[in-house]
């Protein structure tokens, strides 16, 4: 199926002189979408546009194949919408305010009933149910807002730093609502700062940075796009002085090199394995060898490797 997000150079200009864009992305139908960037790059800006809350100074923005600045009710009805920073009246219990956001969606009462219960289960609400907003950390005003967002069962959720505020088994539990939501053939769009955070959860990625869209791709072939820079890491019994190092830093296929107490890191180009030669090095020194092993590219690299690039262009 086709594209149920598509941003073509988007720009938006604020009053006071922000400015993002041009940013340029599709979200394709059943996908997990990560909008990864540094803060301040655009993100919370790019999925306010996908919900029609502003108005782009150029470019077009289509959802579901609808413009959601000129119609937004088409497209709301089929979205969930969790803000970057939720507020709730702080008196309304975590019922009242699913029951409200059912209302808003136009269930009766015997619709609203089962949808609350359904949120509150996926969501692991039930237990607060009846408690007070105003009580909640923000990891369960977090919960809230996602639960929020998952009424009416929508086609396409847009999450705005959902895991932010969240602690680590919380965030487990918000991963598994998510890859459940895509089994079920739901599209997510969701951002984060933490590259680690959407490399972990995302079908394809797009990465902005100042305003731009920098990349955009699926996660592994982002990743193989990072061959070639691997790094090994050698955990050693002795810490490697200059000699050694300088050692190291001759062997062909050896890039750069790191050394911590206990561990190197060496970065290698692609051209030739040097490991064993590595090795060799480190034992005959006295350095010792305990473990090695190559470390596999992150995104981070990637969003790193790009950004220099970008900037020494
Ligand atoms: N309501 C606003 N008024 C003025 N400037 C804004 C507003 N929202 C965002 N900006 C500016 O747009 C840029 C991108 O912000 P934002 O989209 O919030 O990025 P992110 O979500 O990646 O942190 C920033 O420079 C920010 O100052
Ligand atoms: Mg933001």
């Amino acid at each position: 199926m086709g594209d149920v997000v598509k941003i073509a150079s988007l720009v938006k200009a604020y009053s006071d002189g922000g400015r993002v864009g041009p940013i340029t992305l599709s979200v394709k139908n059943s996908e997990v979408y990560g909008l990864v960037g540094p803060n301040g790059s655009g993100k919370t800006t790019t999925l306010r546009a996908m919900l029609g809350l502003l108005t782009p100074t150029s470019g077009s923005v289509e959802v579901f194949g609808v413009d959601p600045f000129s119609e937004p009710k088409k497209v709301n009805a089929r979205v969930g919408y969790s803000p970057e920073i939720p507020t709730f009246p702080p008196f309304f219990t975590a019922r009242k305010l699913l029951e409200v956001t059912c209302k808003l969606k136009g269930m009766n009462a015997q619709e609203t009933k089962r949808e609350v219960e359904r949120v509150l289960d996926l969501t692991g609400l039930v237990n607060h149910a009846e408690r007070k907003v105003a009580s909640f950390s923000k990891g369960m005003v977090q919960r809230l807002s996602i639960g929020q967002a998952l009424v009416g069962d929508p086609e396409l959720l847009v999450l705005d730093e959902p895991m932010l505020g969240v602690d680590p088994v919380g965030r487990v539990h918000m991963r598994e609502v998510l890859i459940e939501q895509r089994k079920e053939g739901k599209t997510i769009v969701f951002s984060s700062h933490e590259l680690y955070e959407v490399e972990r959860i995302s079908d394809r990625v797009g990465m902005v940075y100042m305003g731009n869209t920098v990349l955009e791709g699926s996660v592994s072939d982002l990743l193989r796009s990072q061959d070639g820079r691997s790094v090994v890491e050698v955990v050693v019994k002795r810490r490697p002085n200059d000699e050694v190092r300088a050692a190291i830093l001759r062997i062909s296929g050896v890039k750069s090199l790191n050394v911590g107490d206990n561990s190197i890191w060496v970065e290698l180009d692609n051209a030739h394995d040097p490991r064993e030669e590595i090795a060799e090095v480190l034992v005959r020194s006295g350095c010792g060898l305990i473990e090695m092993r190559l470390v596999p590219p992150t995104l981070e690299d990637v969003f790193v490797r790009v950004v220099k690039q970008g900037v020494n262009s």
